[in-house]
């Protein structure tokens, strides 16, 4: 899959940005940060493989702290992509490679998920 690079200032500190995937059967990347420590996670929710974002680009809960999955609302760490509350509780958003250097953060994405496909809407 493509690497995809995004400045790191771009990225909400304390929040999350994502990413739009290479075509519609790629739901994207979510990026977060604090700080300077940068975590990447397909869009790809562990409860019923659906995008978060129903509203298209949103993922931040309204605490400002969690990712939220819109669809059944499970809340997720922005740190480790743990689901602390809801359906999926235990279970973590797939993890994609990210590394930070001059500034940038390279992302690479994994394989899609068979269901990871976001919806025609
Ligand atoms: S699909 Fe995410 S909580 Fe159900």
């Amino acid at each position: 899959m493509t690497e995809l690079t995004i400045p790191v200032a771009e990225i909400p500190d304390g929040g999350a940005r994502l990413l739009a995937g290479s075509d519609s059967a790629d739901p994207g990347t979510i990026v977060t940060r604090s700080g300077s420590r940068v975590a990447a996670f397909r869009n790809d929710c562990p409860h019923a493989h659906l995008p978060l974002d129903l509203i298209p680009g949103r993922v931040m809960a309204r605490d400002g702290r969690h990712l939220l999955c819109a669809n059944h609302g499970a809340l997720f760490r922005t740190s480790d992509g743990l689901c602390v509350r809801g359906p999926c509780r235990g279970r973590r958003l797939p993890r994609v490679a990210v590394t930070v250097a001059d500034g940038l953060a390279r992302i690479t994405p994994g394989p899609r998920s068979p269901r990871g496909a976001r919806r025609s809407s």
